[in-house]
This record gives structure tokens, sequence and C-alpha cells, in this order.
């Protein structure tokens, strides 16, 4: 079935969705939104102060209300959170939008992308590097129900994002 023409990145926290996004957006001549910078330009506040300043709760609310509104109707690339799809009905709505693609990677390939950007991710960072990989671990297990929803899903290290552009145009008929 062709959807509308978004593809939602989907994956933990430092699966690189971001620049897979990009890059993918780049070559499909889409254009690429990045949902965390969209929060934190609708708050005019950063990922960590929301975080402390709102709580989680404000934020999740705030990440749903903005995945559902963010297509302009062009066509677009968007990375989202590694929370979001498991939050409110975001997987349900993204599915039935666009296509979604889970880039997947272990708990310790996710521990070694992590241990330098902990500061920026609130729900890391005050974790040591053995507490990283037990949480990593246990939040994943429970993550996959949703992150296994997705219409694909790619191996995200040494990911060929040329291969993933064959399999998205397969997938949406372009
Ligand atoms: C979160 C992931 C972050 C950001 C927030 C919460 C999560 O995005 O949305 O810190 O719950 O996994 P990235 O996956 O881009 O780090």
């Amino acid at each position: 079935m062709v959807k509308n023409h978004i593809i939602y990145i989907i994956g933990f926290m430092g699966s690189g969705k971001s620049t897979a996004g990009k890059k993918l957006a780049s070559l499909l001549d889409w254009s690429f939104i990045d949902l965390d910078k969209k929060i934190e330009e609708h708050t005019g506040k950063t990922i960590p102060e929301i975080f402390s300043q709102k709580g989680e709760d404000y934020f999740r609310a705030i990440e749903s209300k903005l995945l559902k509104n963010i297509y302009s109707g062009a066509s677009t690339v968007i990375s989202t959170g590694g929370g979001t799809p498991c939050y409110s009905d975001n997987m349900d709505s993204m599915i039935e939008t666009g296509l979604t693609i889970y880039l997947k990677l272990t708990p310790n390939q996710l521990r070694s992308r992590l241990s330098g950007s902990k500061g920026e991710r609130p729900l890391i960072k005050n974790l040591n590097h053995e507490e990283l990989l037990s949480f990593i671990e246990d939040k994943l297990a429970h993550r996959e129900k949703w992150y296994n929803r997705s219409d694909i899903t790619v191996e995200g290290i040494d990911l060929d994002i040329n291969q993933l552009l064959s399999l998205v145009k397969s997938k949406l008929d372009i």
C-alpha cells in the first residue's frame, strides 16, 4: 500500500536515526525533520531542560502532539526520539501515515555509541558504564514490542544507505 510520503526513522537512543534520516532524505531529495529539534524549537528549551524543568510527562505530551502535526504535505523523512513509538498511540499513527524504518543495534553497540553523549540524554546521564548496559538491555527489551512493528528493520551498524534506499523505493512504489 502506498501511504503518504512520510518516512519515520525509529530506534533506540544512539542508533543513528538522525544521520540515517538526513542521508535518506538527501538521496530521495525529500525534506528532513528531527523531532527532538522540533520539540526544542517549539518549547525554546533543550531536551535536558524540558525534562528537568517540566518533567517527562510534559515532554511526552509535546512529542506526541508535534509528531501528529509535523507533516506539511511535502515528502519528508522524520527522525523520531528513542521513546516516541512507545507512548500514546504514536506508533499506530506513524504506521497509518507513513513508512516506518527501525534501525536495530545490539545493547553493546548502543552502549559504545552512547557513552560519549550521555549528558544530552536525561534518561541515561547519571548511569555508569555497567548501569548503562543494563538500562539499555531492559529498556530495549520493553521497547522492541513497538519498534518491531515497523515496516522495515535494518541493522544500524554499517548501514548500507543505498540498499535501504532501494528497499524504501520498492515499498513506496516510487
Ligand atoms: C529519548 C530519546 C531522545 C529524546 C529524549 C528521550 C528516549 O532522543 O527524545 O531524551 O526516551 O529514548 P534520541 O533517541 O534521539 O536520543
